[in-house]
């Protein structure tokens, strides 16, 4: 099997991208699969075709990796590849066509409005506390959480700018206190819940990535009840956005306010991969290796 590891790109989580891209493809060389690895550029249908591979694996995070375009593209050339498809990536990239997706069919997600970046000048979306963030970025890209302390939404902020500043549609939702939580799903079952518990402030880009910045709890210590529905609204979400492969939920928890507290705040359809990643992670304590994982979801590709 010849396989296309495609990463990079230009979108803000490039670097993360580039891991995830190069840890999967480590595996497959490992495995003696041949694989060819390819940075996205404007050139990327091009190289595809040169190198005409029998799978592709996205490997991508963001846009346009993320968001349908280049399945769309992939499709169009009849080459499969792995993750989600287009209709499925459209929505799910987008925090908000998310929420109209699930919150009808039972998948709590907390509230909350889109504003124009330029329209915060003029005052709060929301009463404080509240999170910004753009509508369709990942890895905590520009958001911030508003509290009584920030400086945003008035004069001053105009010249203090914020992090959600280069971003034209955000979403602004009601800051949900508690604890931060992760549920994955492989194929038709939902894994296990990790708590992401940062060593200070708030699960960041920089907690993310940084090695020791965040300690991973999994599985998470959690009620029975609270762990099982993350798991059912984790399998939920990805059965009703339609995704492939693999997804991986994230959720916020009130604990004050026991199940009523759970709030899903994203289905991310390109989860990270790298060998650190989260979805690695809970298939590691259910005994499937990190390259396994990645030839159940080529293998998914390609039924
Ligand atoms: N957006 C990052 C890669 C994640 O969801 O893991
Ligand atoms: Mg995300």
């Amino acid at each position: 099997l010849h396989i296309v590891v495609l990463m990079g790109g230009w979108a803000n989580e490039r670097e993360v991208s580039l891991m995830s891209g190069n840890g999967v493809a480590d595996a497959l060389e490992q495995r003696g699969y041949r694989v060819t690895r390819i940075d996205m550029d404007h050139d990327v249908a091009a190289r595809i075709a040169e190198a005409k591979p029998d799978v592709v694996f996205n490997a991508l995070h963001g846009v346009p990796g993320e968001d349908g375009t280049v399945q769309g593209m992939l499709d169009l050339m009849g080459i499969p590849y792995t993750h989600s498809g287009l209709a499925t990536s459209v929505i799910a990239i987008d925090k908000e066509l998310t929420k109209q997706a699930l919150v009808p069919h039972g998948v709590p997600m907390p509230g909350g409005r889109i504003v124009r970046s330029a329209d915060l000048y003029d005052g709060d979306p929301l009463p404080r506390p509240y999170v910004l963030k753009p509508v369709n970025e990942g890895s905590s890209v520009g958001v911030a959480i508003v509290t009584d302390d920030s400086n945003f939404g008035n004069p001053i902020a105009r010249d203090a700018g914020g992090p959600w500043q280069e971003f034209e549609t955000l979403l602004a939702e009601p800051y949900i206190r508690g604890r931060e939580l992760t549920t994955a799903v492989l194929g038709d079952r939902a894994l296990m819940v990790t708590e992401l518990v940062p060593k200070s402030g708030f699960y960041d880009f920089d907690a993310k990535y940084t090695d020791g910045m965040t300690e991973h709890v999994c599985p998470a210590h959690i009620p029975d009840n609270i762990a099982e529905l993350c798991r059912e609204y984790a399998l939920k979400a990805h059965r009703l956005l339609g995704c492939r492969g693999t997804s991986r939920s994230d959720f916020r928890w009130d604990d004050e306010q026991g199940e009523a507290g759970l709030f899903l705040l994203e289905t991310n359809t390109q989860p990270g991969m790298t060998p650190l990643s989260l979805v690695p992670e809970q298939a590691r304590q259910c005994g499937i290796s990190y390259g396994e994982l990645v030839e159940i979801v080529i293998a998914d590709a390609l039924t």
